[in-house]
């Protein structure tokens, strides 16, 4: 209890002096990150331990393989941050944890580790939504950028538009009505035996492709800014099964390049019809599918074409990082919002929980 009310009170005075300095975690997939960030928008060091290889074995994501290996990774990937900023733990003020959503295993060892480190510390803890962290990739790569904009955020699991109005507060404008756009493209990356993960190599192969070469539907959906990818990537992985029964050779690139323009053309459509709704001049791209290089290069055109300002941060801050979990934490700790040692992994958790 005592160790409960210190932590609180020194929240408070980190709160008024507007600073800190939060070694964040996180461990929600198939990532485990570390990494120091000073006032929510300065780096001071990242490191990641990618499971990448060993999902590969399989296909996908085994939670829990994922589980154990961010229980061996975690203290490395903690000790290589640290070292990185040039700091002892002591010297931090906060610990950042991401809670949700993901894989309630992989959670639950950045959790449990956050807890400990904070307990032992004596330092507040944070716990930060998955989602927060990725829009905040984007307060790290534009320092000028202050709410309100809005944000795209499209990753494995979650395909959002959002209005953030301001530091923690999102109204949530669209979002997928089934599969999240990173699935559909890890879906057709199978049925074209792009090994896992399949989203960037789709992306890669699609750049020598020609997208008009397969005919493949845009999917209209009841809501203004929503998507849905299901009918989509139905069609075509079952076009893909046709061509093969009908002994055709499918034109991997040409395939891969026709189905992401699809995607994108949905994506970007809807995202800069609801940032000029909004009457925001700004509109952010985050998650892991915003390092598609055809969906960064079609937003920047099509969002500046209509007058807005396109900002995106670079492909390394998109994909699965703890320095987005850092710049998130600063903002939920510079708000009073700290947890204590109730926190628990929520691996259904939204970011817009007033709506739901
Ligand atoms: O945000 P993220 O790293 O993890 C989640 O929070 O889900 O996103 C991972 C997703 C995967 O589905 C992956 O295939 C997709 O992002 N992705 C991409 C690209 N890079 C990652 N999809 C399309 N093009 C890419 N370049
Ligand atoms: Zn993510």
């Amino acid at each position: 209890m005592t160790q409960r009310l210190w932590a609180a009170e020194k929240a408070k005075a980190l709160a008024q002096a507007g600073r800190a300095r939060i070694l964040a975690i996180e461990s929600s997939c198939d990532e485990t990150a570390a990494a120091v960030v000073e006032d929510g928008r300065r780096v001071l060091s990242g490191a990641v331990a990618s499971q990448i290889d060993m999902h590969a074995l399989y296909g996908g994501v085994v939670p829990e393989i994922a589980s154990r290996m961010h229980v061996e990774a975690l203290c490395p990937v903690v000790e290589q941050a640290m070292a990185q900023a040039g700091m002892t733990l002591d010297q931090l003020d906060a610990v950042g944890v991401t809670y949700g959503p993901g894989l309630v295993g992989a959670l639950l060892t950045g959790v449990s580790y956050g807890k400990a480190l904070a307990w032992a510390l004596d330092k507040p803890l944070i716990g930060v939504n998955h989602i927060e962290g990725h829009v905040s990739a984007n307060y790290l790569a534009h320092p000028d950028l202050t709410p309100p904009f809005c944000c795209l955020v499209a990753s494995g699991g979650h395909s959002h538009i959002v209005k953030v109005e301001r530091y923690g507060h999102y109204t949530l404008l669209g979002q997928t009505t089934d599969d999240a756009a990173g699935e559909a493209f890890d879906k057709v990356a199978r049925v074209l035996d792009i090994p896992y993960p399949g989203g960037p190599l789709l992306d890669k192969l699609a750049e020598e492709g020609d997208e008009h070469y397969y005919k493949f539907p845009r999917i209209h959906t009841p809501g203004k800014y929503d998507f849905s990818f299901s009918g989509l990537k139905t069609h075509v992985v079952n076009a893909a099964h046709n061509l093969r029964q009908q002994g055709q050779q499918i034109r991997a690139a040409d395939f891969a390049a026709s189905f992401r323009r699809a995607v994108v053309d949905a994506l970007v459509d809807k995202a800069v019809l609801a940032a000029l709704d909004s009457a925001v001049d700004t509109l952010a791209l985050a998650g892991g599918v915003a390092s598609n290089r055809l969906l960064r290069r079609e937003l920047a055109r099509r969002g500046e074409q209509a007058g807005l300002r396109v900002l995106m941060p670079p492909p390394r801050l998109c994909t699965d990082n703890a320095e987005m979990i850092g710049s998130a934490a600063f903002y939920r700790l510079m708000a009073g919002q700290v947890a204590d040692l109730s926190l628990n992994a929520q691996p259904s958790c939204r970011l817009v929980e007033a709506q739901s």
